[in-house]
């Protein structure tokens, strides 16, 4: 048995300890929005929070998460108000998207710590791989969300999602029951 905290809420997952995060977001609790890309810590599709830190979930296993902090793309902010998603809408970054909850994840982890990153320690502090290409955008994106962290802009806020985080997790086609069942 393994507790921690996901999205602000206690865990218990009665998985194999050694369970990386990555399966234990999306199997367990249906957090999809956490992406499998390689599985071997290279690509950063899946990039979570954990205690204000941007860590790969497919190379932490469960019981290493133990009484922390893990946050998901879905709870980065409740209604895309967060100044890097207001960033990303506004510069619409992502072609494909595969990466770009990763890339979220990884980019609001560096503003914490440095709100007027260069494009050096962007690229540094960035190592996620975009198949699309998106890298120039992303960078525009992270330079605009830091002029907002540091009030130097404002963004109209993106449409709410028109879904609760908590329901979206729920609403994918495979955890639907079948009919009849
Ligand atoms: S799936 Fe974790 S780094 Fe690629
Ligand atoms: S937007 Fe397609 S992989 Fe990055």
């Amino acid at each position: 048995m393994t507790r921690f905290s996901v999205n602000d809420r206690p865990v218990e997952y009665r998985m194999d300890p050694e369970t990386p995060l990555l399966w234990a977001l999306r199997d367990a609790s249906n957090l999809t929005g956490t992406k499998y890309g390689c599985g071997t810590g290279e690509c950063g599709a899946c990039t979570v929070d954990i205690d204000g830190e941007a860590i790969r979930s497919c190379l932490v296993t469960i019981a290493e998460c133990e009484g922390r902090f893990v946050t998901t793309i879905e709870a980065l902010s409740r209604d895309r108000s967060h100044p890097v998603q207001q960033a990303w809408v506004a510069e619409q970054v992502p072609q494909c998207g595969f990466c770009q909850s990763g890339m979220i994840m990884a980019a609001a982890a560096l503003l914490r710590t440095n709100s007027n990153p260069t494009d050096a320690e962007i690229d540094a502090a960035i190592t996620n791989i975009c198949r699309c290409g998106t890298y120039p955008r992303i960078r525009g994106a992270i330079r605009r969300a830091g002029r907002v962290l540091r009030g130097e802009e404002r963004i109209a806020a993106a449409p709410p999602p028109g879904i609760r985080p908590e329901d979206a997790a729920r609403a994918v086609p495979a955890m639907r029951k079948p009919p009849g069942s």
